[in-house]
């Protein structure tokens, strides 16, 4: 009884130690943070679909550029005034000492690349799109991650509203075809930063005037960044800036037929559109055109939460370092249209099902079943198959549970004769074909004329 009582003591110490020096391990990701997981590919798999042969429609070719940039980058593109960059980045300093940030976002970061590959020589505009993770530190709610999926396009080197207009059309599109009807385009003109200096001076003067009405936040954008007084959702600051100056009423003469412009496009292009004076975006680099698009909340008191959004900035390639050069872009949430679509019960991508299951019965067989899944895959067949099953009951029983048209068996005696047995699984008649010649037979009953392409 003693000595079992040592033992007992000695075998609890260890782990009560080991328990010490580990922190605890959580299973989940960060907050504002999530998997993804096979069962919502499906909605995924149809935004990339939608997305990347609207890309190819117009015209945009893809380039990726790394999740991590230098973080002046972004300060000095976005702007350090603005809310992703002054409070929601994820920045670090590398083992080397580098300052790095986690790309909010990936305009800059087009930028740069335009500018460091000598984009400017090739002929314009230079369409490129994009799709990938972006990371905001949020404070996470429907709609919100911190870590956020987007695809964007950005058309540089052109400066026609004609190709703002093609940009509305291209994001509308997108969410159109997604099955998301009912949606609202927003635009507005924030200027170029000629006349963008006077306008800035009278809601500097407006708001001043009001002050005492402005939430904490709202007073110290007053020194920083008056525009985004405009965007403040604070139901005091919604009151003020419902008579605050409009910025379409002080363009400068240049801007003002951009915009007329624009305008006449969208109601050629017959997409309807609103004009939101308060639409300013939270990005620094913005000139002339800005829009969002957003779903039409039927309940009220909803929260609103755009599904796309973008504009002109016309001088941020000169800003960070290149030549002048005009440009436009916008990016959808990927995240925010998988909801919706979910929301309205949109048309989802199905996967193709395979209308051949492969048995097999006996090591030689199983052996032999792997080439010949191979020779039929290569040929266009989508094959299923449950190899690890050894009885051929079991394997015939997810035959049926896949619906197949067509089981082709292959035994330890059709292995060793290069034959294999097809059994029609609506008549249950069973023949056996010479294996080699196994693709055609199993492409004339299904009546697959040539080769399908399969679509991976
Ligand atoms: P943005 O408006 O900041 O613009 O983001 C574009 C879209 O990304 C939003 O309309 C929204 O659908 C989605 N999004 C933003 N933040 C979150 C979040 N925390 N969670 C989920 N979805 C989010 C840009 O990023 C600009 N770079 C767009 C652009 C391209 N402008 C010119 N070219």
């Amino acid at each position: 009884m003693p000595l079992k009582k040592k033992i007992v003591k000695k075998v609890s110490r260890k782990p009560k130690k080991e328990k010490e020096v580990q922190e605890e391990l959580l299973l989940q990701p960060p907050r504002g943070m999530r998997d993804i997981l096979p069962k919502d590919q499906i909605y995924w798999q149809q935004v990339r679909r939608v997305t990347e042969k609207a890309a190819a429609d117009f015209g945009y070719r893809r380039i990726d550029i790394p999740v991590i940039e230098f973080t002046n980058l972004f300060v000095r593109g976005v702007g350090s005034g603005t809310d992703i960059v002054e409070k929601e980045m994820y920045s670090f300093s590398t083992k080397g000492g580098e300052k790095v940030s986690l790309r909010p976002e990936f305009t800059a970061g087009i930028a740069r690349a335009f500018i460091q590959h000598g984009m400017h020589v090739s002929p314009k505009p230079v369409k490129l799109y994009y799709s990938g993770s972006c990371y905001r530190y949020e404070r996470p709610q429907e709609g919100r991650y911190r870590e956020l999926f987007q695809f964007g396009c950005e058309a540089l080197g052109e400066q026609d509203p004609i190709i703002d207009a093609q940009m509305i059309q291209m994001a509308w599109r997108i969410i159109f075809q997604l099955g998301i009807r009912d949606v609202v385009v927003e635009v507005n003109s924030i200027g170029c930063p000629a006349c963008r200096k006077n306008y800035r001076n009278l809601l500097v003067s407006y708001f001043e005037s009001k002050r005492q009405k402005l939430c904490i936040d709202c007073k110290k954008r007053l020194e920083k960044n008056p525009l985004r007084i405009l965007d403040c959702k604070e139901d005091k600051c919604e009151q003020v800036k419902a008579n605050a100056p409009q910025s379409i009423d002080h363009l400068c003469e240049e801007c003002r037929v951009h915009f007329k412009n624009l305008l006449e496009y969208l109601e050629e292009l017959e997409i309807p559109f609103e004009l939101n004076h308060s639409l300013v975006r939270g990005l620094d680099y913005y000139t002339k055109t800005v829009f969002e698009i957003f779903p039409r909340n039927l309940e009220e008191n909803a929260k609103k939460s755009a599904l796309a959004g973008g504009g002109r900035y016309d001088g941020l390639i000169k800003m960070l370092g290149g030549e002048q050069t005009p440009a436009v872009g916008f990016a959808v949430g990927m995240d925010r249209l998988v909801s919706e679509m979910k929301k309205l019960g949109a048309k989802y991508y199905r996967e193709p099902k395979a209308k051949v299951f492969l048995a097999q019965l006996g090591s030689f067989a199983k052996k032999k079943s792997l080439k010949m899944f191979e020779g039929l895959e290569r040929s266009g067949i989508l094959v299923a198959e449950s190899f690890g099953r050894g009885s051929l009951k079991s394997q015939l029983k997810v035959a049926d549970r896949l619906g197949v048209e067509l089981t082709l068996i292959l035994g330890q005696k059709e292995a060793l004769d290069g034959t294999v047995i097809i059994k029609d699984m609506t008549s249950g008649t069973q023949e056996v074909v010479d294996a080699q010649k196994i693709v055609d037979e199993v492409k004339k009953r299904l009546k697959m004329t040539g080769t399908i392409i399969k679509t991976i």
